[in-house]
């Protein structure tokens, strides 16, 4: 059953973790859950912005306070938009179609991950806001230029080529819940792991009343879409590089972002290479771990750019607080991952709907106790960082 997310109790996003975790498989669960290895960067992710405090300008009123920013030229309405989140029909039916809707509701954007469990063209069709496709390589070139045609016919925005990604992140989380054998279709393999999905029998009617087992509908190889198993293969044999985005750029004739910097130079790479914009991101602490958070490297990368193209950042955010600090740092908007993907697998839709507006009203909340009346008027004066920061 899907949980209740406007009780009073779901105060916060902690709290539709919570509910998320109730109504998921175990495997599920931790696969939106967990980070790579030691799991020290997911936890540094958000405890980073305990090390930001805040410096707020009092007696100032605010009676309006615009949370709107400007993207790549796209407008949108409030200051954080959904991240690309991979397999997002595992945690609730037809859930990349639920999440682009509830963020378009919202006036927010929606990304669109390449492991999407539904086509592309639905996922577009659902949100009244811009959309943008997150690219990755797989099957090879030719399987990524018939998809970026789809995406470019369908509506989508920007592409978005996620470069952290070249073999996937040790989760050990999923090897101890036997993720890839659950996955395996061979029941032998499964038997041993099957009973986490039969204590959920309420999650395992809905997943099987949407289709089972999902392949990836935006991956089309010869044989048909691309499988769950073949994915690990695939990343590997399909690593992008700098050389990549110049092909890909060439094809999308459209607005461009990479996902995955955490360095100055790279910032530099991707502005010769004519990127429109850049995600400082460790994909949420799932690949490289012991990487530095994302809120501590935005200084760097900031200054590298240098206002030439927009800069976003994700990893970590799961108040209202953590988006006004990444803007006062200078980020021009962050995207969000884990705080919607808790409450899609807690209730769907309406869980999309409830973190998002949490955190926008805990962003409204902070402006004004800051005394901001507009999230682009948000700058380093607004807070203090630690001296070793900068
Ligand atoms: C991701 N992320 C991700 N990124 C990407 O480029 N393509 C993808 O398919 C996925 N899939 C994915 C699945 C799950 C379950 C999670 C949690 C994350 C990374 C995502 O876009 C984003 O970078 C992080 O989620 C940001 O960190 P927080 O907000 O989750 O802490």
């Amino acid at each position: 059953m899907a949980a209740n997310v406007s009780s009073p109790a779901v105060v916060n996003i902690s709290d539709l973790r919570l509910l998320a975790k109730k109504r998921l498989p175990r495997m599920v669960f931790d696969y939106i859950d967990s980070g790579a290895d030691r799991e020290q960067t997911l936890d540094e992710n958000c405890t980073a912005f305990n090390e930001i405090l805040f410096r707020p300008r009092c007696a100032v009123a605010t009676p309006t306070t615009d949370l709107g920013i400007s993207v790549l030229d796209q407008k949108f309405q409030l200051p954080f938009l959904l991240a690309p989140v991979g397999s997002s029909r595992l945690f609730y039916p037809k859930g990349e179609i639920v999440a682009s809707r509830e963020a378009g509701v919202a006036g927010t954007g929606y990304t669109l991950s390449t492991l999407s469990g539904c086509r592309l063209e639905e996922v577009k069709q659902a949100t009244s806001c811009p959309a943008w496709y997150q690219l990755y390589l797989l099957g090879g070139r030719d399987v990524a230029l018939k998809t970026i045609e789809r995406a470019k016919s369908a509506g989508f925005s920007a592409i978005v080529v996620t470069i952290d990604t070249p073999v996937s992140g040790l989760r050990e989380r999923d090897l101890r819940n036997g993720t890839k054998e659950l996955l395996s279709r061979n029941p032998v393999k499964m038997f041993p792991y099957l009973a986490q999905i039969l204590v959920k029998p309420c999650w395992m009617t809905q997943w099987l009343s949407d289709g089972g087992l999902m392949s990836f509908p935006n991956v089309e190889l010869d044989s048909g879409p691309m499988g769950y198993t073949e994915i690990g293969p695939a990343l590997e044999a399909s690593v992008v590089t700098w050389e990549d985005l110049k092909w890909i750029k060439e094809a999308w004739q459209g607005k461009i972002v990479v996902k995955g910097v955490h360095i100055g130079d790279d910032a530099k790479k991707a502005i010769d290479l004519g990127v429109d914009a850049v995600v400082v991101s460790n994909h949420g602490a799932r690949q490289l771990d012991s990487v530095a958070p994302t809120i501590r490297v935005l200084p760097e990368f900031v200054k590298a750019v240098n206002g030439k193209i927009d800069v976003l950042l994700d990893g970590g955010i799961r108040r209202g607080s953590d988006v006004v600090k990444a803007l006062c740092l200078g980020a021009n908007g962050v995207l969000i991952g884990r705080a919607y993907a808790y409450g899609l697998g807690a209730a769907g839709g309406p869980g999309v709907a409830r973190a998002i507006e949490i955190l926008k009203t805990d962003v409204l909340r902070t402006m004004k106790l800051l005394g901001c009346s507009s999230v682009n008027d948000l700058n380093q004066s607004y807070i203090t960082i630690p001296d070793n920061w900068t």
